[in-house]
This record gives C-alpha cells, structure tokens and sequence, in this order.
C-alpha cells in the first residue's frame, strides 16, 4: 500500500479510537494505541504480562465467553491463541464498540460481542470451553449470584477469573463445619479474626474514587468463593489471577445454586 494511503488509514483509525474515547484498555491497533496515557500504564498488557503462564496457550478450536469484555483485549488474546468463537459481553455499549473496532482493525473474524449482563448469561443457551470473567466481580452488588449463574449456565471447561482483592495473602483451610463456641467454652472460635480466613469486604462508599466498587475478597474469599460456585482454583499468578476448573457444586444435591434466573426468559 502506498504510504499516503496508509497514513489516511492511520488517520482515519485515530479518528474512530478518538470518538469511541476514553478507553479503558490500551490495545496496540497496527500501531496506534487506543489508550497512550493509561493512569495504570500499559494496561493490560503489563497485567497480562504478570499471568499469562496461566493463559491456555493454545485455544485452537475453542469456543470464549469474555464476560465484561470492555474494549476485547482478552478476547483479543484468545483469538491470537486460536479460538474458533470468542463472544464477548458487556453491560455497556460505548466499551463493545470499542471492542468491535479494535478486532476489526486487527483483523480477526469469528468474534460477536453483544450487550448482556453476567446476571442474563442464561440467556445464551450455551456453554463455552473457556469463559473469561476478569475484573468484574468486585463491581457486582451479587458478586456469588454471578459466580452461580456462571457456572450454573456457561462455563464448559475452565474459567479465567481475577478479582480486586484487599487484605491477606494468607490462605488457611477452612474447618468443615463451625461450631458457636469453641469447646467447653462461651467463647467465639478465634478463626473468624484470622488473616488467612475468607473475607468480603463491603465497601459502602467509593473505592478509588469508583462508586461501582462494591467488594474486595482478601484471598482466602475469592478462592472460598470459586469453590462455593463450583470451580477448582488449579493456578494462581499475580496474586488475583486464578485459572478455574469446572467441578461439582458443593451441597449441590440439595438443589441449584442461583437462584435467579433460571433461564433469563420470563416465565
Ligand atoms: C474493570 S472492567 C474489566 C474489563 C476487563 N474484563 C479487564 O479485566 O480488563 C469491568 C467491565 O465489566 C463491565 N461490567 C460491569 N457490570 C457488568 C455486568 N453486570 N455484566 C457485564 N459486564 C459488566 C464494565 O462495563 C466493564 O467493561
């Protein structure tokens, strides 16, 4: 391609990156990046960077669930590994159009991104071999209901999950059932004021500066909260990063989890 055509095509990518602003993800698009001033730097990637040893590297032939997708960086790596579908969801339009021109830029096809809330995945009657779910726990007001519905619904095989956490590091096993005193005592067990027990913490107010800032596990939850859900944690990178594996859901003989809604149709 001559190189004026290729600088009005530059243009003219600079233009859309510029209407569909500001980006939450910084994607290299041929060499325009959609977000140069990230205040978190080079972000994702740098995040990526720190847990991709975690990634499936090869996805060839698999189907992606990316929920809260945002501008599709993650769905954009899948593609890169192999992925024959990618579909990404989002509760918010202006970041799936950003998605949509980053992949059309790059090139990629067999990719769909739709508006549709973790809470309504039933509603895609599928379930798909890797599903995506990455910074969007903590800015849900029924963080567990969406674990649920997740795994209740579309996970296939294995779930990629991060979370914001605060607190502990330390993970301790959590006992098997919880008696009200210790024994032989009227004293509360110790364990509940343990670093490395699981803890959701609820943020009432804002959490740097983001009022959809709802919840920060420390360690112990998020991973307490997976199996609750029914995954395995089989890897951890980054500290919030975990690569999950489908497994039976705990006390699941007693009925479903999720509670809401069954199959996103209203009956
Ligand atoms: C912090 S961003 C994370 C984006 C991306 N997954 C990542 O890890 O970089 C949170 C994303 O979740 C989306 N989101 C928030 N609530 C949602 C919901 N109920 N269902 C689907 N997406 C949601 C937001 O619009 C936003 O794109």
């Amino acid at each position: 391609m001559p190189a004026t055509a290729r600088s009005d095509d530059q243009h003219e990518l600079s233009r859309r990156i510029a209407a569909l602003g500001p980006w939450f993800h910084n994607i290299d698009l041929n060499g325009t990046p959609t977000a140069p001033d990230h205040f978190l730097g080079n972000y994702p990637a740098d995040k990526f960077a720190r847990f991709a040893q975690i990634f499936p590297a090869d996805l060839t032939g698999k189907s992606v669930l990316d929920i809260g997708c945002n501008a599709g960086f993650y769905s954009v790596e899948a593609l890169r590994r192999g992925a024959a579908r990618v579909v990404g969801i989002d509760s918010d339009d202006r970041y799936l159009a950003q998605a949509a021109l980053a992949t059309e830029a790059l090139g990629f096809t067999g990719v769909e991104f739709r508006n549709l809330s973790v809470y309504n995945v039933a509603t895609l009657g599928e379930r798909f071999d890797v599903v995506i779910f990455m910074g969007v726990l903590y800015h849900l007001r029924h963080p567990l209901l969406a674990l649920d519905l997740i795994r209740e619904h579309v996970a296939g095989e294995a779930m990629l999950f991060q979370t914001l956490q605060q607190g502990s590091q330390q993970v301790d096993d959590v006992p098997a059932d919880h008696p009200f005193f210790e024994p032989g005592t009227y004293r509360q067990p110790a364990y509940f004021d343990a670093p490395g027990y699981p803890k959701m913490h609820f943020i009432e107010q804002k959490f740097a500066g983001d009022w959809t800032n709802w919840w920060a596990p420390n360690a112990a939850a998020s991973q307490a909260m997976l199996r609750a859900a029914g995954f395995t944690v089989e890897a951890q990178a980054d500290g919030d990063v975990y690569l999950c594996r489908v497994a039976p859901v705990p006390f699941g003989q007693y009925g479903p989890a999720a509670v809401y809604p069954a199959t996103g149709v209203n009956s």
